[in-house]
């Protein structure tokens, strides 16, 4: 039988790991494992699941705002958010966030993560299932099982990566995996993973020569790398 006890002991327990959500969490607003990624500059900043729910964030500025989805009105109950979900994530690896707030938009325009910062001509984008956010991250609400991308420079990428292939691969035997733009499904011509280029068919093949598993991405200049895939060589 629940009681008014168990209830509060299980929402405690949420509250242990986020400790800025507070007892009456609505029923919309409960922790929620998403998929984030976050390319930066130079490396990949996270990828990975993340468990979040709806919470006031604060930047390494020091500005506290709530970020649950209802930042505008946006959404009528509070839920977690891509911008949650990166306040989390950033708590979980140990790296830092930064943003400028407006009030006009009651949302942060992200300006750095980790030591991937802005520039001129350079911004962070964030696109919810490959697609970009028509709204900031603490207004776009997120449902299990997304798939979060916060990418630099976002708004000059010619393509963002998208990598598939097999989950197990024979030592040593050919494999095919695709490179595609997540945005549009087109093949992507010229990534390279593991040192060998995609055709115009977005087929790389690969014969991998050591057992294990293997982390592959792939890359290409002017483009937003892509996701991971962890193939184990037998
Ligand atoms: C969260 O932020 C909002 C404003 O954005 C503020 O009104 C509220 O008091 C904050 N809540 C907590 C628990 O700090
Ligand atoms: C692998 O890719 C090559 C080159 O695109 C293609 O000719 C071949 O049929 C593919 N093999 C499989 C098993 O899909």
């Amino acid at each position: 039988m629940f009681s008014v006890h168990s209830i509060a002991a299980a929402l405690l327990c949420v509250s242990t790991l986020f400790p800025r959500a507070t007892l009456s969490i609505p029923a919309k607003n409960h922790p929620t494992t998403v998929n984030l990624r976050i390319e930066g500059a130079d490396k990949t900043i996270y990828e990975g699941p993340i468990f979040t729910i709806g919470h006031n964030v604060t930047t390494v500025y020091g500005d506290s705002h709530h970020c649950d989805g209802t930042n505008n009105n946006e959404n009528e109950f509070p839920g977690p958010t891509c911008t949650s979900a990166l306040d989390d994530a950033s708590k979980k690896k140990g790296f830092q966030w930064d943003g400028t707030f407006f009030d006009e938009f009651d949302d942060y325009f992200v300006t750095s993560i980790g030591d991937s910062t802005e520039t001129d001509s350079q911004f962070w984008g964030i696109l919810l299932n490959f697609q970009f956010t028509p709204v900031g991250g603490c207004q776009q609400e997120v449902n299990a099982g997304d798939h979060i991308l916060w990418a630099f420079d976002a708004f000059n990428a010619q393509h963002f990566l998208k990598l598939e292939g097999p989950k197990k691969a024979k030592r040593g035997v050919p494999t095919n995996f695709t490179v595609t733009d997540g945005m549009t499904g087109e093949a992507v011509e010229g990534a390279t993973v593991n040192g060998v280029t995609s055709n115009a068919g977005g087929v790389v093949r690969i014969a991998l020569g050591k057992k294990g598993l293997h982390g592959l991405k792939a890359t290409l200049d002017g483009s937003i790398r892509s996701n991971q895939v962890q193939v184990e060589v037998y």
